[in-house]
């Protein structure tokens, strides 16, 4: 055999072996089994159940389902239509159950009739008055001012967060959520 035959054998056989190649079937593909539940449930088992809805299910049984009871929980509630009221406040005072004191603001100089449905803030604003104030929901002290008492019964104030007890009985209010319930003088813009 010379080597021009040789080569052609040599090019036959490899083009044989390739077309054998392309239509000899590989190992088929399968998909690797699915373990992810199998993960989670063994990581539910691991990490601890929480009492809050989560707003991410961690884990299987974990917050979701807390956070699903809770949403069942709270539909049914919403559904009785109580839940969804909110609690009376201190300003929600029927019409004809308005009371009215004479409070004397004494930096303003002035005595005026107040009602006990509306925040002592709100109504030295209705006269006019510059007075100093922030948040206007009792969570800072900027409109605190200082009655001539015990401010635990000369006001109610509607969910004030800032002053204790020893400091509204020394007459310190939070005026954007003091409603008066009686008669008293009040310097503005006095914090404790
Ligand atoms: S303005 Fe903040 S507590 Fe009254």
């Amino acid at each position: 055999m010379d080597y021009s035959q040789m080569g052609l054998f040599i090019g036959i056989a490899l083009t044989v072996g390739a077309v054998v190649l392309h239509f000899t079937r590989g190992t088929p593909w399968r998909a690797s089994e699915d373990i992810s539940k199998e993960v989670l449930e063994h990581r539910a088992k691991s990490v601890p159940e929480t009492d809050f809805p989560e707003p991410m299910n961690r884990s299987i049984g974990g917050g979701g389902a807390v956070a699903a009871v809770g949403g069942a929980e709270g539909g049914a509630e919403l559904e009785g239509g109580e839940a969804a009221e909110a609690e009376p406040g201190p300003g929600d005072i029927p019409e004809d159950e308005i009371e009215y004191y004479e409070v004397e603001f004494v930096k303003e100089g002035e005595t005026i009739e107040v009602a006990n449905n509306k925040p002592l803030l709100d109504q030295g604003e209705d006269q006019g008055w510059d007075l100093p104030y922030a948040c206007r929901e009792g969570s800072c002290v900027s409109c605190a001012g200082k009655v001539s008492g015990d401010a635990n019964e000369l006001v109610e104030h509607d969910n004030q967060q800032m002053l204790d007890e020893n400091e509204m009985s020394d007459g310190y209010v939070l005026t954007c959520v003091a409603y008066p319930r009686g008669e008293f003088s009040i310097e503005t813009n006095e914090a404790p």
